[in-house]
């Protein structure tokens, strides 16, 4: 049985948003760099992706994982979504230096964006190294909630991927519990050792590699909108 959660107020964001240390440069890259790759949540976000395969990552952090999406997969947008400046900033440096054009990013809250879509618009959604919020008066604050996950599977696709990342021992098998038990998300896992390897290979994000250094063990977990 998975307890009872009240859930989240959708714009309601915990942890940190800003670095403790800006400066010139970074306050430049904000005001004139991010606005080019700004996600804005109106009508236009979903119709000027109309025909395009739409995947939307979670938390991207530094952006390690979406940069390199981004750039081997020139087919697909891809959204992504942090609170973090520092890591905003960081992202938006890569894909100005790199000139990719397939990146929009959201400075916010991702249920917010969620909320801001059509039914079945995305065929993927990433979530790497989710916060794991382990005390357990803050386990309310997790991304992964029955109360997210039908927010998640209303605009993912039939067939759309969601893909958790996690080096947390209690949360692994809360984020496990959660999905097996929802009806709309297959658990894909073809042997008993294959969430222990990355589904694709893509470089370490921060908080990979600090697991890892640390000598956790991440697993990667990958469901199938149904
Ligand atoms: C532990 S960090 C992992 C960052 C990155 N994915 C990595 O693997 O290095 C979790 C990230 O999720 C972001 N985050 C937390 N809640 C979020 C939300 N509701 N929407 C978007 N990002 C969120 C945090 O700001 C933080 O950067």
């Amino acid at each position: 049985m998975i307890p009872k959660e009240k859930p989240i107020h959708k714009t309601k964001l915990h942890g940190r948003k800003k670095s403790r240390s800006s400066g010139i440069e970074n306050d430049l890259i904000l005001k004139n760099i991010f606005p080019k790759y700004k996600l804005r949540l109106n009508k236009q976000l979903i119709n000027s992706y109309k025909n395009k395969a739409i995947e939307l990552e979670v938390g991207f952090g530094f952006g390690e994982h979406i940069f390199h999406q981004a750039e081997n997969n020139k087919n697909k947008k891809f959204i992504g979504v942090e609170p973090f400046l520092s890591g905003i900033i960081s992202l938006v440096k890569k894909i100005d230096e790199k000139k990719i054009t397939n990146i929009q990013i959201y400075n916010g809250n991702a249920i917010d964006v969620i909320d801001a879509m059509q039914e079945f618009s995305l065929g993927a959604i990433y979530i790497l190294f989710p916060d794991p919020w382990p005390k357990k008066k803050h386990h309310k604050r997790r991304l992964i909630s029955k109360y997210n996950l039908d927010k998640f599977s209303k605009v993912l696709k039939k067939g759309g991927k969601l893909f958790i990342a996690t080096d947390h021992m209690e949360y692994q098998y809360w984020i496990l519990k959660n999905l097996l038990n929802h009806s709309d998300f297959r658990w894909i896992c073809s042997d008993s050792d294959d969430f222990k390897l990355k589904p694709y290979p893509y470089p370490e994000t921060k908080y990979e590699k600090k697991a890892l250094s640390n000598k956790r063990v991440p697993i990667y977990l990958n469901f199938e909108k149904k």
